[in-house]
């Protein structure tokens, strides 16, 4: 019997439940962990304000057809006296998401390592929106012989483009009218580099775009997306379009294939 996993850290949405969908087409039986990992939040970060929404979420997965929720307390995945986690480098170290959230892949490939570990599936989904963690995740797995296999499930969009994210119900009305706007704007640098146009170019003029409209991008940037490395010629097969910006108190991220 085949089985999938689906990691994530609750306030479940239509995201969520599409990596469920995938799960149990993929395997025959899927589980699902629920955990907010303090292990990746900075001091600062929204762990406190993070939504906790379980009894609903439980719901929502039994209606998907899950055949297994875990929620481990936190003492349960960090006991006292925890003290060793996951050293990374390659794509965690790109100067994308770990320029900003420098402790955040390694609280991330911690606790996947630890419920990869425990769980002991075949399969685990995650979704491309958090296309570094996808990875980040699948390298650590490959690099530590965990006989888990990697599956990235792609972003699922509300109908004007949004990624969902359980952050996003942090946004106020008017910036929930502006978020999409994130999205057309990598579908327009994908255009432009589909085409030949300068790569640094359309980057910036995405930016300067994004900035006209209200957003504070942290990064926006063309990369090869396997290693996620910069890219240095144009004949790289695949390559990525990856942001992350402020809107408001809310960070967003998104990225689209070239
Ligand atoms: O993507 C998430 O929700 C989290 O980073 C994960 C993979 C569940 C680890 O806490």
């Amino acid at each position: 019997m085949r089985t999938a996993l689906v990691p994530t850290m609750g306030a479940l949405h239509r995201g969520h439940l599409r990596l469920v969908e995938m799960g149990l087409r993929t395997a025959d039986r899927v589980v699902v962990t629920i955990f907010v990992n303090p292990q990746q939040f900075a001091p600062g970060e929204d762990l406190d304000a993070y939504p906790r929404t379980e009894k609903a979420d439980v719901e929502k997965l039994r209606a998907a057809g899950a055949h297994l929720v875990y929620a481990p307390a936190l003492l349960e995945m960090y006991p006292e006296g925890f003290c060793s986690t996951v050293s990374l480098a390659g794509p965690a170290k790109a100067d994308l998401e770990d320029k900003y959230r420098p402790q955040f892949f390694e609280g991330v490939a911690t606790v996947v390592a630890k419920l990869f570990i425990a769980a002991g599936c075949d399969y685990a989904m995650f979704g491309e929106k958090d296309f570094q963690q996808l990875k980040v995740v699948t390298r650590m797995a490959r690099d530590l012989s965990i006989p888990t296999g990697v599956i990235g499930v792609p972003t699922v969009r509300a109908d004007d483009g949004l990624a969902l994210s359980s952050r996003n119900e942090y946004l106020s009305d008017e910036e929930r009218a502006t978020a999409p706007l994130l999205h057309r704007t990598l579908q327009e640098v994908a255009a432009d580099v589909r085409v030949g146009k300068d790569i640094t170019r359309a980057c910036s003029g995405a930016r300067d775009r994004l900035k006209q409209a209200g957003f504070r991008p942290d990064y926006l940037e063309v990369r090869v997306a396997d290693s996620l490395a910069p890219v240095e010629s144009r004949s790289e097969t695949e390559l990525r379009v990856l942001a992350a910006c402020w809107l408001g108190k809310t960070r967003l991220i998104d990225n689209v294939a070239v």
